[in-house]
């Protein structure tokens, strides 16, 4: 299966998930695709050798640039890993239950707009939470609302700052999210 992987910054997950299925016989990280052309994440994808391509919005909102653009990495599955805008809904039609995302915190707690990278992490420790994690969910047209695939969670301390909070958080990411992306396709390819 050829996954597209969708970033708007600095790529952290996008070059773990790269590196899990570097020697993959079955799934292929085969395109990275980015809102941001400042995106670290496309430096990161260029060093690991996977084609990647900057859109703009009014080219994301284009089922006629975006679909070939798809057809032509011949993409069977989306992975949203910190991509910041909203999915269009002709994507979400045209790959049912096979657009996922990741989101640093425990949906439906702060999601939905505004509630992304370290906004998030802020919101958590104001509201002085005693943990926080992350939540991988299938991508509606709804911010942050698709059904929930797998939550991780990680206590918090009332000394914990906001970036201690981001990287508790993201000890998280980088160990679960390549194997939660493996087991929701693992799915697929058994049914193929
Ligand atoms: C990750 O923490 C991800 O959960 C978050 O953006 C970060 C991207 O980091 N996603 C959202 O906030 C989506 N609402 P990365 O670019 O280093 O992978």
């Amino acid at each position: 299966m050829n996954i597209a992987i969708f970033v708007s910054g600095n790529g952290t997950n996008c070059e773990n998930l790269i590196r899990y299925f570097e020697h993959s016989d079955q799934i292929h990280c085969a395109l990275v695709i980015s809102n941001k052309p400042e995106a670290y994440a496309l430096v990161r994808a260029e060093r690991l050798g996977v084609p990647a391509k900057v859109i703009n919005k009014a080219q994301l909102n284009d089922s006629d640039v975006m679909m070939p653009l798809l057809r032509e990495y011949e993409i069977d599955f989306i992975v949203l890993a910190g991509f910041l805008p909203l999915v269009p809904d002709f994507m979400v039609a045209a790959y049912p239950r096979r657009i996922i995302n990741i989101h640093p915190a425990l949906l439906p707690k702060y999601g939905g707009k505004g509630m992304w990278g370290h906004h998030v992490h802020e919101a958590v420790k104001a509201a002085g939470e005693t943990e926080t994690g992350m939540t991988v969910h299938y991508v509606t047209p709804v911010c942050d609302s698709g059904e929930i695939i797998a939550q991780y969670r990680v206590a918090l301390t009332p000394d914990d700052t906001a970036d201690d909070i981001a990287e508790k958080e993201h000890q998280l990411e980088m160990k679960y999210f390549p194997k939660v992306v493996e087991d929701v396709l693992s799915k697929f390819i058994i049914h193929c």
